[in-house]
């Protein structure tokens, strides 16, 4: 397939998947792309994120712009946007969608699920402005996501060292990732229904407590903070510095601190440099969870992170042959780890390929001495796409797809094409 026709396989599915209107309830347009109708028909924080970011690699800025506005329309006073916006499906039909809201007294009225996703917000919202130079983008768009990053700090850096902690598994985006095993007091190996149990009662436990944090945070069942997740936000802080910068706004300054501090605190109490992985930790003594996943080199991205670390993790563990070296590349768990399984399951994240990876670290991988591997890792989602379509996951041995169909996240692969083009003309 050449880069032309991946681009416009890409547009099509992303425009049968565009869902637009206007809801008389609350008098309000709207307009998201489902990331695959069939399994997933709502509106989710992060994937609209990557929404924008295939968007604006295909040039469609305008259709870019009305997926960000769309997820910040039900924006509480407080700031807060959860990770799953009803718009017109707005009835539930499953227990887990149930229990991550709270209790909706009208539950067809467009609303949000009452936890969060990784934040990208700030990210995909400079990946439009970079593109556009829209101030008027600019001075709607910044207020908001000022207003929802305080909302992180406030009640998600419960101890004040600029680390966010998640509440539920789902708010890391990798719903049954293995490292959670462990604050689930589940035993760590193949996922059976009693994981599923586990992960469920931690939403439960949440929605009898309504969503109260302070509840949630002293009874402790599930307070993690997680690598994943802290990586994210320390590149929208540096994101939110850009776009105060290009507002000409002071708190430029103040963003740039947090992010500093972040990547502080991410050394201090999450790095192990003997074994070279940055571990997801939890509990009151932020205990290390030592399981190796591809999150414990992701802060191989950031800019504050030493060349030394970076090629230390990257050696280490991505570029091993017995934990992420697979046909095609990278799975979601170590292949050395107890709980691989790199079939098809309910139980998501714990061995399969989701290309998120790949585009995540694939610009830090040209650039910073790692071009074959980049190269590996983008004909591998290449190839993904040519032998089984745009699906939600895939084997990393075979490259079988698996899970939702008509799947919208392996359209990232028109970023990574402009990634590429790019740094090939410099
Ligand atoms: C799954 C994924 C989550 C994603 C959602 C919608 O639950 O684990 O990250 O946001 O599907 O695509």
């Amino acid at each position: 397939m050449t880069d032309e026709e991946i681009r416009q396989k890409t547009k099509n599915l992303l425009i049968a998947n565009t869902r637009q209107g206007h809801n008389v309830e609350i008098e309000k347009d709207y307009c998201y792309i489902s990331p695959s109708p069939s399994t997933y028909p709502y509106q989710w924080f992060w994937d609209t994120c990557f929404h924008v970011f295939i968007l604006c690699a295909l040039g469609d800025y305008d259709l870019a712009k009305r997926n960000m506005e769309s997820l910040f329309t039900m924006q509480l006073e407080d700031g807060f946007v959860g990770h799953m916006l009803f718009w017109e499906s707005t009835f539930v039909n499953h227990v887990l969608t149930f229990v991550q809201s709270k209790p909706h007294p009208r539950v067809y009225i467009p609303h949000m699920s009452s936890i969060i996703q990784p934040p990208l917000a700030a990210q995909a919202a400079l990946r439009i402005y970079e593109h556009t130079k829209d101030k008027n983008l600019l001075s709607e768009i910044l207020p908001k996501l000022k207003r929802y990053h305080w909302w992180l700090r406030v009640n998600r850096d419960f101890e004040g060292n600029g680390l966010l902690s998640i509440i539920s598994p789902f708010e890391s985006g990798m719903d049954f990732k293995p490292s959670f095993d462990e604050v689930l007091n589940f035993k760590h190996g193949i996922a059976n229904e009693l994981l599923f149990e586990d992960v469920l009662w931690v939403d439960v436990r949440n929605f009898l407590n309504n969503y109260d944090l302070k509840k949630i945070y002293k009874e402790n069942y599930f307070i993690v903070k997680e690598v994943g997740f802290n990586t994210f936000y320390t590149l929208d802080l540096l994101a939110m510095a850009q776009l105060c910068k290009a507002d000409q706004d002071q708190e430029e300054l103040l963003y740039k601190k947090l992010a500093k501090k972040v990547t502080d605190s991410m050394r201090d109490l999450m790095y192990d440099e003997e074994e070279a992985a940055y571990f997801d930790i939890y509990g009151n003594d932020n205990k290390k969870i030592r399981i190796i996943t591809p999150t414990i080199f992701f802060p191989a991205v950031l800019p504050d992170i030493p060349l030394s670390s970076v090629r230390s993790m990257i050696d280490r563990h991505l570029a091993n042959t017995k934990e992420f070296v697979t046909n095609y590349p990278i799975p979601s768990d170590s292949m050395d780890d107890p709980a691989f399984q790199p079939n098809e399951a309910i139980y998501l994240w714990r061995g399969p390929t989701w290309i998120i990876f790949n585009w995540m670290l694939y610009r830090s991988l040209l650039t910073k001495g790692y071009e074959k591997f980049g190269e590996r890792i983008y004909q591998s989602m290449h190839r993904l796409i040519e032998k089984s379509g745009f699906r939600e996951y895939y084997n990393p041995f075979t490259g079988e797809g698996y899970g939702a169909k008509n799947f919208t996240w392996s359209g990232l692969i028109v970023d990574m094409i402009n990634i590429r083009r790019e740094l090939n003309s410099t």
